[in-house]
This record gives structure tokens, C-alpha cells and sequence, in this order.
């Protein structure tokens, strides 16, 4: 059962974690202690139950939590070894878990261990970390709470600023919490209420003063030629500017974008100051390696064209590459891990917005809300004083940190499809639905585009949260709706890596019924479909110089000829020589074009269930439900094909293992021997 005062932690952090003011994603902690009965000993034993390493407030559980034991806790003062060796007291933590101990112990479990309140939170607000952060933070502290808050000077989490903690809250009983400058904010209380009051009455404080005493124009004057571009226009820049941006953050190892075109971001983009304030980069130490210590910032204006623009992130990028290895080179020690690639996470476009990037879709998504909070930060800062965020050294001490290395070093080994995004078309059901289902599995973002917007986003939702999959509407015979498809790829994860030509349709009718209409629908949404897909496609892949895959769901039709299927099987063989062309030309950028032929995939497939199956089933005289298992005995293998076997196939092409292959068709029909490649 849950001890109450560790129910009262987990409400307590999720009432305050999950208001963005109080505190970053993932950023923060909170700690409750009380006493149990020791199950060993029968005797009361005091417990301190804390937010375990990696999680996030406003979800936390009990599973989030870990329990130590307060008076072994409280022994470990005597064997501390100072501030050179402070790093080894987490492994000590371990020494001191009661039972099983729950969730791993975060870097500030001795904060809350060692400061002698029932219940401690330590924030990352914007608000507080404003304060934090301005130069004269500490004259702030005493201007804005008086002595209920205390100003402690920038120390690095760990031992050590628990122990200094603990002291200043032992040495002024009036206090009800700090501001930790550099960082944020710890507050504490006797009761759960109590300690929560606190924190939101820093919070609030610090934020009623900021607002009352802020100079009008904190990041300075406008800047000429710098302000937002319509919405439509900064969409339709950021779309063409994406595949580009990702290719220069991907160049040491494939991101996942993330695209946000918040007021903030502009705002900040927009004022005189930004360029000073973008170099001088973020401070909280959770966010260095979630941002990177600085941001890539264009510096042409709004209106610069898209070539220009392309141009300039290409120079910046070399220049943000070398400044990154130097930073790297001043700070690191032969201790020190390897660098990790030198790479922008946040890249800054003036009147457009902002594209962060990540191993996957919610780190990318993230990492641009941490910027969103440094720039909150620094408006809070320059608006009192001035913007002063911890010194370089102590920027790379956090980001090349042992402890948080070892942290990256225990991560799950990233699955085979990991950063790579999907663009499935037809995929609201059937084949597509199946391949998109299966691409996400093996780790990509998908995005699945329909004719239907509501059976896309079904789809999509079935498969995933936004961070995983999204449906668009597209008829991929219209070479608009193609482009807009492409961008909304783009803005939705970054760019595009990974196409399935799947959309399609079948009217299966003899020579003299096949009207002209009849050819031209199937040929527009196969033969010409797939070949504006490929080519909105390939410019995103080419342009992002991060090589890709297309792969054609063409047909068993496509080399076996049987009657009554002119216009269909025509069609099909178009597509399947698309992909020896394509693969012919666009090898050069590592593209990858294959093709998968499928026959009689009938369960799941709307070809099937829109008459055709009940057709073929007549022609057969079987029962059209039986129609599966009739292929099936047709086949060599007499093995029925599902849709999951074809989505299989495109996971083996695009798959970490088939990486020397292209131009080739896989046929996933059980065995046709009429249908064998030669
Ligand atoms: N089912 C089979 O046995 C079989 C055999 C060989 C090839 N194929 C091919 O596999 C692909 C998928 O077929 P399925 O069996 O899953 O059928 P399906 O009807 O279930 O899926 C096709 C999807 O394409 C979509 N679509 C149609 N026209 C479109 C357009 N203009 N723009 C965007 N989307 C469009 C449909 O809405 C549908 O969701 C097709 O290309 C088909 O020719 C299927
Ligand atoms: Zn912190």
C-alpha cells in the first residue's frame, strides 16, 4: 500500500508538473519522508521516498519513485569524500535503498535526502530561473522575497550542493526556499500543502516582479526586416527549408525534426538582441544536452529567398561544426567521453520559426520546448538585468558529465527503423496500413496519406500518439495535393526517408469494357501517382544528402498476364519499371528503389471488399470469404498472404540488413511460378 506521504508526493508533482510554468519536461524533482515499519526488524525505520532519475512530474507514479532509508542517508556525510569525489556518492545511494528501492536515484537525491523538511521540491521555472540567471540574481533574490528566500551561488548538482542546502536551510529557520543560481529553484515545507505553497509562491512572485519591473523591450527594438511572415508564408518556408535543415543537424548521426512557429520563438527572432543573446546559449543543466549549448541561428531576414537561406545554413553550419570541436577541445580532459557529434540541436530561421531535432520524435519535440523556456528565461533575465548564464566550463562540465554519460551509455539499443520517416500513401487501410504499422514498430515516424483526412488520422491514431504517426489527406494523383503531403511531412517530423508507393485501385475488366475513363483512373493514381510521389519525394531526400528508400507496391500483375485486366496490369508494370529507372538514378544519392509484388491479399484489403473479391469469388465459385484460402491453394507454398507479409518485405528492403540492394522487386505471393522474375 502507499505510505500517505508518498500519495501526497505523487499528487503534489502531478498538480506541478503539469503546469509548463513550474518546471521543464522531465525537469525537477520532489521528495516526501515519513516513517514505516522496518519489515526485518519490526522497528520504525524513517524513509525518504524521491523522484527517480529521467522522470517527469506531471505523469509521475509510484514506479517513479525511489525509497532510500534517511539514517543510512544521513551516514553517508561521514564518509564523503569532498567535492573532487562527489560523484561517487551515487553510487552510494544505492547502499542505502530500502527494499527493493524503486526507481534509479537521480543526481539530486541528496538535496532532498539531506535538507531536514518532510517535503522538498526542486523546480526548473521560468520565472525563478530568470532570477537565477541575471547578473545581479542574488541582490534580485533579496530585493523580490526578502529573507523567506535564500540565494545560493551556482554550484554543479551532486553531493555537495545538497550538503550547502541543507546548511542554509538549518541557518535561516524563516526561509521557505532558494533560488540556486545558474539552475532554479528548491523550496520545502512540513507538510505536502505546505511545501507546495512554497514553491508556487517563488514561482509566482518571481513572475508577478518580472512582469511588473520588466523594461518594455527586453530582447531590444525590433530588427528591420526581421519580423514574423504571414502564417501561410512561414509554413511554406519552413516546408522548403526543412529537408535541408535536418540534412545539416543529421551530419554526425540521423535526427528526427521538429518544427514550432510559437509567438516566443518569433517574437525572440524578431528584436535586435536575439543574435547576442542566442550565442551567450541556455544555462539550467538540464538543458545542454537536450539543446546543445547554442542554438544555429540564420542571420538573414524574413523575406530572404529560399536559395539564399539554403546557401547561408550551409556556411553556418561548417562554421557552428568548428566552433563546437573548440569548445569541445578547450573543456575536454582525457577523462572526458567522446565528443557527441558536433551538430545543432535547435536551428533558428527569422520570421519563420524554429526546427529542434532529436533521436526520435518526442526528444525533438522537447528539446525545441527547453529552447522555448531559455528564451522565457532570458526574456525574464534582460528584462530586470542582464542575461548571465553559467560559464562555458561549467556548460561542458554538465554536458560532458561521467554520470550523465554513463546515463546514455544504459539507454535501450535504438530499434533498426530509429530517426527514419515513413511516408506510406493509401495506408488509411489494408497493405498500407499493415507496412505503416510495421515500419513504426521497428522504430520510424510514419506519416499516412489517404484520400480520406479522417481515415488517415484513424489510422494514424491506431498506430500512435503525433509523436509516431500522423495521417494526411492526399489524392496522389494531383500534383498539388502530392507537394502539400510532402510539407506536411516536413513540418510534421523534419523531412522524409523512407516511401511506400502503395495507393491504389482495381477495376479488373476485359479489353472492350475498359473505358478510357477506366484507364486513366488507374493510371493517374498508380503510374502517375507514384511517380509525383517519387519526385516530390526525391527532392526532400536528395536535398537532405541522407540517402533514403522508395519502395513500389506494385503487383504479381505486373509480370503475369491474364485476361481481363488491361488498364490494372498496364499500370502495374509501369510502376515496376519506375523502379529499375529510379534506382538507376538516383543510386548517386544513396537512394535505395525496390519493389515488392503481392498477389491475392485479400483480408484487410478495400480492393478486395469493394466488389473485386466478390467477382472473383463468383469466377471461382467459391464463397467470397473462402476466397484467401483459395488462393492460398493455388500458391506453391499453399500459404495464404496477409498484408503483414507484404509489410514485412518493405521492412526487409528498408531494413538495417538489405542496405547493398536496389532496383529489385520481391514477390510476396506464396509461389506463383507464372509470376517468377527472370
Ligand atoms: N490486395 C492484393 O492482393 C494486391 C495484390 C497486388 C498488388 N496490390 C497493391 O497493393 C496496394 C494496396 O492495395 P490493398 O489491397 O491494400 O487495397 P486497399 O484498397 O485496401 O488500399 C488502397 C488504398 O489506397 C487508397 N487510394 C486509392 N486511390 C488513392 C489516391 N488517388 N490517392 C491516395 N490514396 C488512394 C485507398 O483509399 C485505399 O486506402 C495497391 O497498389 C494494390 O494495387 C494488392
Ligand atoms: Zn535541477
Amino acid at each position: 500500500m502507499t505510505h500517505p506521504a508518498a500519495a501526497d508526493l505523487i499528487a503534489r508533482s502531478n498538480r506541478l508538473g503539469s503546469d509548463p510554468k513550474n518546471t521543464n519536461y522531465a525537469g525537477g524533482n520532489t521528495s516526501a519522508k515519513g516513517t514505516e515499519t522496518d519489515p526485518v526488524t519490526g522497528q520504525p525505520v524513517e524513509l525518504v521516498w524521491v523522484k527517480g532519475s529521467g522522470g517527469d512530474l506531471g505523469t509521475l507514479t509510484e514506479q517513479g519513485l525511489a525509497v532510500l532509508r534517511l539514517d543510512r542517508m544521513r551516514a553517508l556525510v561521514d564518509v564523503y569524500p569532498g567535492l573532487e569525489r562527489e560523484d561517487e556518492m551515487v553510487a552510494a545511494f544505492d547502499y542505502c535503498l530500502h527494499g527493493k528501492g524503486g526507481a534509479a536515484p537521480s543526481i539530486d537525491t541528496a538535496m532532498h535526502g539531506l535538507v531536514d523538511a518532510s517535503h522538498v521540491d526542486h523546480l526548473h521555472p521560468d520565472s525563478g530561473i530568470a532570477v537565477a540567471t541575471a547578473a545581479d540574481g542574488q541582490e534580485l533574490t533579496s530585493t523580490i522575497f526578502g529573507d523567506k528566500v535564500v540565494w545560493v551561488p551556482w554550484r554543479r548538482p551532486g553531493f555537495q550542493l545538497g550538503l550547502d542546502i541543507a546548511e542554509i536551510k538549518a541557518k535561516n529557520p524563516q526561509a521557505i526556499g532558494c533560488i540556486l543560481g545558474g539552475h532554479g529553484i528548491t523550496a520545502w515545507g512540513e507538510t505536502s500543502d505546505e511545501a507546495e505553497r512554497a514553491s508556487l509562491w517563488i514561482i509566482d512572485t518571481a513572475a508577478a516582479y518580472i512582469a511588473e519591473h520588466s523594461r518594455p523591450e527586453p530582447f531590444g527594438p525590433p530588427l528591420a526586416g526581421y519580423a514574423p511572415l504571414p502564417q501561410a508564408e512561414r509554413r511554406a518556408k519552413a516546408a522548403a527549408l526543412g529537408a535541408t535543415i535536418r540534412g545539416i543537424a543529421s551530419q554526425d548521426r540521423p535526427m528526427v525534426g521538429h518544427f514550432t512557429d510559437t509567438g516566443e520563438v518569433l517574437d525572440f527572432l524578431a528584436s535586435s538582441e536575439h543574435p547576442r543573446l542566442g550565442a551567450l546559449g541556455t544555462s539550467c543543466p538540464d538543458h545542454f544536452l537536450r539543446t546543445k549549448v547554442k542554438p544555429l541561428v540564420l542571420d538573414l531576414p524574413s523575406d530572404a529567398p529560399v536559395e539564399d537561406c539554403v546557401a547561408r545554413l550551409k556556411e553556418l553550419a561548417v562554421a557552428y561544426r568548428e566552433d563546437y570541436q573548440a569548445y569541445y577541445d578547450r573543456h575536454a580532459t582525457p577523462a572526458s567521453p567522446a565528443i557527441r557529434g558536433a551538430d545543432p540541436l535547435i536551428v533558428l530561421v527569422p520570421g519563420v520559426g524554429m526546427f529542434s531535432f532529436g533521436k526520435d520524435k518526442q526528444t525533438a519535440r522537447v528539446a525545441g520546448e527547453f529552447y522555448v523556456n531559455a528564451i522565457n528565461v532570458m526574456r525574464g533575465a534582460e528584462g530586470l538585468s542582464t542575461y548571465a548564464p553559467i560559464d562555458e566550463a561549467e556548460k561542458f562540465r554538465i554536458e560532458y558529465w561521467a554520470l550523465e554519460e554513463a546515463k546514455l551509455q544504459r539507454m535501450p539499443k535504438p530499434k533498426p527503423l530509429a530517426t527514419r520517416v515513413a511516408l506510406v500513401t493509401g495506408a488509411a487501410g489494408g497493405i498500407g496500413k499493415a507496412t505503416a504499422k510495421k515500419l513504426a514498430a521497428e522504430g520510424a515516424c510514419v506519416v499516412i496519406a489517404d484520400l480520406s483526412l479522417e481515415k488517415a488520422q484513424a489510422a494514424a491514431a491506431e498506430i500512435g500518439g503525433s509523436d509516431v504517426a500522423v495521417g494526411v489527406a492526399a489524392d496522389v494523383s494531383d500534383e498539388d495535393a502530392v507537394q502539400a503531403m510532402v510539407d506536411a511531412a516536413v513540418l510534421a517530423f523534419g523531412g522524409v526517408d523512407l516511401v511506400v508507393n502503395n495507393a491504389g485501385l482495381s477495376l479488373s475488366k476485359s479489353l472492350m469494357d475498359t473505358t478510357a475513363a477506366d484507364w486513366d483512373l488507374q493510371h493517374n493514381v498508380m503510374a502517375k501517382g507514384s511517380f509525383l510521389v517519387s519526385k516530390a519525394t526525391a527532392k526532400v531526400m536528395v536535398e537532405q544528402e541522407m540517402g533514403g528508400d522508395i519502395v513500389y507496391i506494385s503487383s504479381k500483375n505486373s509480370v503475369f498476364a491474364g485476361p481481363n485486366n488491361i488498364a490494372y496490369s498496364a499500370t502495374k508494370a509501369d510502376q515496376a519499371h519506375q523502379v529499375r529507372l529510379l534506382a538507376a538514378e538516383l543510386g548517386a544519392h544513396g537512394i535505395k528503389v525496390n519493389g515488392v509484388n503481392p498477389d491475392g491479399v485479400v483480408q484487410g484489403s478495400g480492393i478486395f471488399a469493394s466488389g473485386w473479391g466478390a467477382n472473383r469469388a463468383a469466377v471461382y465459385g467459391v464463397e467470397e470469404k473462402d476466397l484467401g484460402k483459395f488462393y492460398a491453394q493455388r500458391t506453391i507454398l499453399k500459404r495464404e498472404v496477409l498484408p503483414e507479409n507484404i509489410a514485412n518485405a518493405v521492412f526487409v528492403l528498408c531494413g538495417p540488413d538489405m542496405t547493398h540492394t536496389t532496383g529489385l522487386h520481391v514477390p510476396v505471393d506464396a509461389g506463383v511460378a507464372a509470376a517468377f522474375l527472370r
